[in-house]
């Protein structure tokens, strides 16, 4: 019989506060290889701050995160980003007078071969780097249907299509785990349904495990394998996208049955 794999990534116990306040209790769950595991819960629940503790931006007080084989409490997110995490944010944080490219190859510093100096000459090595990183950055580009956009600036673009340029541009780091805070956050109905439908094929086809926060309820059970749902920084269900939307607890946080 096959082992089954390990998680990808495993939370344990996390507990993160801000000045005495507490914005995370006592949280853990799994997130299994290859999928798409949704994070779900009203404002404030947490939601933002657990990305942030899991690609390195906040230290919890106490806790562990289990990251492809080796288990941290704090990285910085440089660490994170080589160690394969890669993440949106909640409000855009593109380069705005840059163009497509030049923005999704920012995603691409990683994998840079050159040192700083032959890429400022521009000589040998850095040349031939920089073909290789434009090559990729446009598979990306073309895959996510961005690419009548490559050379346009990003500024002028609409807001869903600069979302697509941001996942774009977390997707070009070559990521095993990607982060994405309500990448569908502030799009029409359309919008939505496309967003959904690129990250769907970015976990098919590049094999991302994927950790998205959304609002939308019919959104997330369309996509995901696993929601998680937090309220007031605790867990308040961990299942299958069915088994979580019959759970009283989950009702009640939403519906406000509770109180
Ligand atoms: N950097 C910070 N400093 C102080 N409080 C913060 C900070 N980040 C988040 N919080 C607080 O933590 C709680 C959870 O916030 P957040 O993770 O942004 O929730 P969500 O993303 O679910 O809306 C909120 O009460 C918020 O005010
Ligand atoms: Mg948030």
């Amino acid at each position: 019989m096959t082992q089954a794999a390990p998680p990808l990534l495993t939370l344990s116990d996390i507990s993160l506060s801000f000045k005495g306040v507490s914005a995370i209790t006592d949280i853990g769950f799994e997130v299994e290889q290859g999928e798409i595991c949704a994070l779900i819960g009203p404002n404030g629940a947490g939601k933002s701050s657990l990305l942030n503790v899991i690609n390195g931006v906040y230290r919890p007080q106490r806790g562990t995160v289990h990251f492809d084989g080796q288990a941290y409490r704090h990285m910085d997110p440089y660490r994170a980003a080589h160690r394969g995490i890669a993440r949106t944010f909640q409000n855009l944080a593109l380069f705005r007078r840059m163009s497509v490219i030049d923005n999704v190859l920012t995603g691409r510093n990683l994998h840079r071969r050159s040192t700083w100096i032959e890429q400022t000459l521009h000589v040998g090595r850095a040349r031939r780097d920089e073909a290789s990183q434009r090559q990729h950055a446009c598979r990306v580009i073309e895959a996510l249907d961005l690419a009548r956009y490559r050379d346009t600036v990003v500024g002028t673009l609409s807001y869903g299509l600069q979302k697509r340029v941001e996942l774009a541009r977390a997707l070009a780091a070559e990521p095993k785990l990607l982060l994405l805070d309500e990448p569908m956050a502030g799009m029409n109905a359309e919008e939505k349904h496309a967003m959904a439908g690129y990250v769907l094929d970015v976990n098919a086809h590049f094999g991302v495990t994927v950790v998205l926060i959304e609002h939308d309820i019919g959104v997330v059970m369309g996509v995901s394998d696993h929601v998680v749902v937090l309220d007031y920084g605790k867990k308040i269900a961990d299942g299958k996208p069915d088994e979580v939307r019959t759970n009283p607890d989950v009702l009640a946080a939403y519906l406000g049955t509770r109180h």
